[in-house]
């Protein structure tokens, strides 16, 4: 796929199935809903909508609110849908058919074992930030108390994630845009952590402050926007018609928000205390050299470079010294 192409960052949405553990829509149905079915998977293939039986076995499960248990069945229990459970299918399909991604039209995604609320244009978290969550916790002592920032909040995934694990933590989330802090907000309110969160609309720039920040933190963890402006110009339909570009873009190397994550890092990281990114696969070569030239300004040691599941560099820990 051209995607392949480009970053990480960039590939569709709804290619995010492909690395959850999902089985194929082998359920048994009545006449009239496999023939439904059928249609959509033509309609689908005939658009080149990815991920037909993913899209399908999510948008059934939702109309039928049934989550995770449709694979489950045996294929002797047949499944019969009710008239408006069908017109609801349809109405998702059609909406799928658009390019939405699954995880607008379901309103939720998992991520970490915590369900959040999905709307556009808010970015939609990526497996591979669930990877990001564990390499953190894997040197965190949940007994600890401790004060984070993240960078971009989104839908507060990262954070969200990293509270509901070190329980003694807070956090502050910011992000340049509202309607990312407000439902940030939202999923922490129904995790009930929004106690140990505080959230704030404020765009990181190259001035690096941030006036509501107060004192020295433990660590802070971005998912930044990273892909060169460039290669913004081939996105997927469900990237480029729903998610919010500002998300994505990181300027003409895809190093800009980043550097600016940097230089905020020096000033307000405590010493030790770690800096967690996760970057474009060649960034890390860039970033370790932008340090090493930076040295005596920005006190930053690059720690390591870590591999996401598809074998690409795509974490960077970084330590102030
Ligand atoms: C790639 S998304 C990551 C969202 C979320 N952390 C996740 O992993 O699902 C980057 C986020 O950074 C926000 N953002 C972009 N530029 C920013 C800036 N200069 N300051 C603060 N947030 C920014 C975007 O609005 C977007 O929500």
């Amino acid at each position: 796929m051209f995607l392949h192409r480009v970053s990480r960052q960039l590939l569709t949405a709804n290619t995010v199935f492909s690395v959850k553990t999902l089985r194929c829509l082998n359920i048994a149905f009545g006449r009239f809903e496999t023939e439904i079915i059928d249609k959509w998977k033509q309609k689908f293939a005939s658009e080149n909508v990815s991920e037909i039986e993913n899209s399908i076995k999510y948008i059934l499960e939702h109309v039928i609110e049934q989550k995770e248990t449709l694979t489950e069945r045996k294929n002797d229990q047949k499944i019969t849908l009710t008239k408006e459970q069908l017109n609801r299918f349809e109405q998702l399909c059609e909406c799928r058919m658009a390019r939405m991604p699954v995880q607008y039209i379901i309103g939720e995604w998992d991520f970490c074992d915590l369900e959040l609320k999905m709307r556009p244009p808010v970015f939609i978290c990526r497996p591979e930030s669930e990877e990001l969550v564990e390499l953190i916790l894997q040197q965190c002592d949940d007994k600890l108390t401790m004060r984070f920032l993240e960078v971009g909040c989104g839908s507060g995934a990262i954070s969200l994630a990293l509270l509901h694990s070190l329980p003694k933590a807070q956090c502050i989330a910011i992000d340049q845009s509202g309607y990312a802090c407000n439902l940030t907000l939202e999923n922490a309110t129904n995790l009930e952590l929004n106690g140990r969160i505080k959230i704030l609309k404020h765009k990181l720039t190259n001035e690096s402050e941030i006036p509501e920040v107060e004192g020295k933190l433990d660590l802070i963890v971005s998912n930044p926007p990273y892909v060169p402006t460039n290669d913004l110009k081939v996105l997927a339909p469900e990237i480029s018609l729903y998610e919010d570009l500002r998300a994505l873009d990181g300027g003409p190397d895809g190093l800009n928000i980043i550097r600016y994550i940097l230089t905020f890092a020096s000033k307000r990281l405590k010493l030790q205390g770690h800096l967690w990114l996760e970057v474009d696969p060649s960034h890390p070569p860039l970033i370790e050299e932008y340090l090493q030239e930076n040295k005596s300004n920005l006190n930053l040691k690059f720690v390591a470079a870590y591999k996401d599941m598809f074998g690409k560099d795509r974490f960077v820990e970084i330590m102030k010294i």
